[in-house]
This record gives structure tokens, sequence and C-alpha cells, in this order.
């Protein structure tokens, strides 16, 4: 509540930040609390600190109350909390995001844990490709905890690269290249049968579904961070499944996130490509599926 001096109170600045975000229809509430959340998060980005008991009773300023409307006005409007921001959280590293580029989701994790996983039971010399990087949220976590991998983070869009180096550059996470590529087209070819982990978060939306998509996704990401243009949204899953073979050292293991509803027929995708031992794992929220296969020994 706004008191006589026309001071508000972080709290009340809240309630009504979330009240108004969870009203807005151009965004996808899938979790009720989000809206909680994402005024949360706006709030600590005004404030400059994270919220606590203690910064939740104080009274904002007249100029951080016009910030914080501002913010929320734009998540009202669809715009992610990321961008608005400009950085997220990706397993405890701030990477800087930007319109253009694809905003990295928490729900990624799931495929670097894998992918770490994965290459940490793989022999020394160990090396992983992250296609379809974006701004390199899978590469960087990858190369951060296995520190003595080499790790490429290659996507088709220049903006993205240059946003995973500039990521790498501040992180000082140099164990990383990002390079310009159609899926694995321009990775040197002494990689052949040389990678032991090959990951990829591909553009899954079927063409004809993208314009259902909710408007914080259809119109603040790229359209090809989105969609591969195929029917059932699995083109470049499928192409990377052929080229695996090449790519992987026998044993090496490719792994895919996908959208629980796509599950079954990734899975069908990497089987038909010859991939071994073909499997899925999901988050805790059931939202994301990585399914993996892997080139026999
Ligand atoms: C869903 S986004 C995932 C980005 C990143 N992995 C993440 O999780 O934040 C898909 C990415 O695929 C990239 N992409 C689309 N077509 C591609 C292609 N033919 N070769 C490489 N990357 C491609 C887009 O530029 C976009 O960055």
């Amino acid at each position: 509540m706004q008191s006589d001096s026309g001071a508000v109170s972080v709290s009340q600045a809240l309630r009504d930040a979330a009240g108004a975000i969870g009203r807005s229809r151009s965004i996808d509430h899938w979790r009720p609390v989000m809206s909680r959340y994402d005024a949360e998060e706006l709030m600590a980005a005004v404030l400059g600190k994270p919220l606590d008991g203690d910064s939740r009773r104080q009274e904002l300023s007249g100029d951080q109350r016009r910030r914080y409307s501002s913010m929320v006005a734009r998540r009202v409007a669809g715009e992610p909390v990321a961008q608005i921001v400009g950085a997220i959280w990706f397993r405890g590293l701030s990477l800087h995001v930007r319109r253009g580029v694809f905003g990295p989701r928490s729900s990624s994790e799931l495929l670097a844990a894998e992918a770490i996983r994965a290459l940490r039971r793989r022999r020394r010399g160990r090396v992983a490709v992250d296609v379809a990087t974006g701004s390199g949220p899978v590469a960087l976590a990858v190369a951060h905890e296995v520190p003595d991998a080499e790790v490429w983070g290659v996507d088709i869009s220049a903006e993205a690269v240059k946003l995973g180096r500039q990521n790498a550059r501040r992180l000082h996470i140099d164990n990383v290249h990002f390079k310009v590529s159609d899926m694995l087209d321009a990775l040197p070819s002494r990689m052949r049968d040389g990678v032991d982990v090959l990951t990829i978060h591909p553009p899954y939306v079927a063409r004809r579904e993208v314009r259902t998509l909710p408007r914080e996704i259809r119109e603040f990401e790229p359209i090809h961070s989105l969609t591969d243009g195929s029917d059932d949204g699995l083109g470049l899953v499928r192409r990377l499944a052929g080229d695996a073979h090449e790519w992987l050292r026998p044993g090496g293991v490719l792994l895919v996130e996908i959208g629980t509803y796509l599950s079954r027929s990734t899975q069908t995708a990497l089987r038909k490509a010859g991939l071994s031992d073909v499997r899925w794992t999901k988050d805790s929220l059931g939202v994301t599926r990585v399914v993996s296969g892997r080139r026999s020994r």
C-alpha cells in the first residue's frame, strides 16, 4: 500500500507486480508461482542485491519505483526477465543475455549435468561439442566443471557465437572454443572420431506450431532458435544423429534436450541412426527430457 508520503514498500511493490504479471496474456503461466519469482528477480535487479527480510520491509526511492514500474511493464508485455535484467544464472555462472540470441533456460541445466557426468566417465583427453550452443550455457558449464576437457560450442548465428565468446572471456573459462557453424560443418576435421560427448538443445518447435507459442517466446526469441522449419521439429535432431557416428569416439554419447512430447520420436530417430543404448531422463518438474544414444564400441 502507498503511504500518505507516496512511499511504497518493497513487499507491496512485489505484490502489485506479481498480480500484474500473473494477469498478462503475453506470458505462459505454466506455474502460477512464476509471476512471483519474476517480480522478485526484477526487484533484486533494482535493489542491486538479493531479497531478504530486511529489504522486503524497506521503502523504494522514487527512482527505484520508476525503474521497477518500467521493468514490470516490459515483463507484462512479454519480454523475458533475463532480457530485461541482461543476465541469468546457469549452474552457478552468471551469463549475459541479449535480445537476438536465445535466452538460456534453467531447464537446460539437466543437459549440462548429463554431459558433465558422461564426460567425467571418459578417459583423459576428453572432448565435448555443444551444437546449437546459443550464448553457450551448456558449453560453458561443461568447460567450467570439467576443466581438463576441450569443449566446443557451435551455432549458425554469429551473434550467438559472439555472446558465447564474451561470456567465456568474462568468466575466465579458457578451455572452450566458440565457432559459427551449420551444425558440425565447420569443426576441424581432426575431431572426427574424437568427440566423447555431443549435446544439443535444438530448435524443436514444428513449423506450423510457432504461431501458437506464447508472445514471450514468439516475439522475443529469434525464429531460427525456435524451429528448424521441419514438420515435426526434429529435422536437426535427425541430422545430428545421422552425423554422430562420424564424430563420436566409439562409446561416445549424443545427448538431446527435448520437450517431453517429443521424447519418443527422438528415441526412434536415434535408434534409426544406428545409435545404441538409447534412453531418456527427465528433470524434477518433468518438463524437459534428455534423450541419449551411444556409438557402439
Ligand atoms: C533452442 S536454442 C538453444 C540455445 C542454447 N543451447 C541454450 O540452451 O540456450 C537453439 C539454437 O540453435 C541454433 N541453430 C539453429 N539452426 C542451426 C544450425 N543449422 N546449426 C547450428 N545451430 C543452429 C540457433 O541459432 C539457436 O541458438
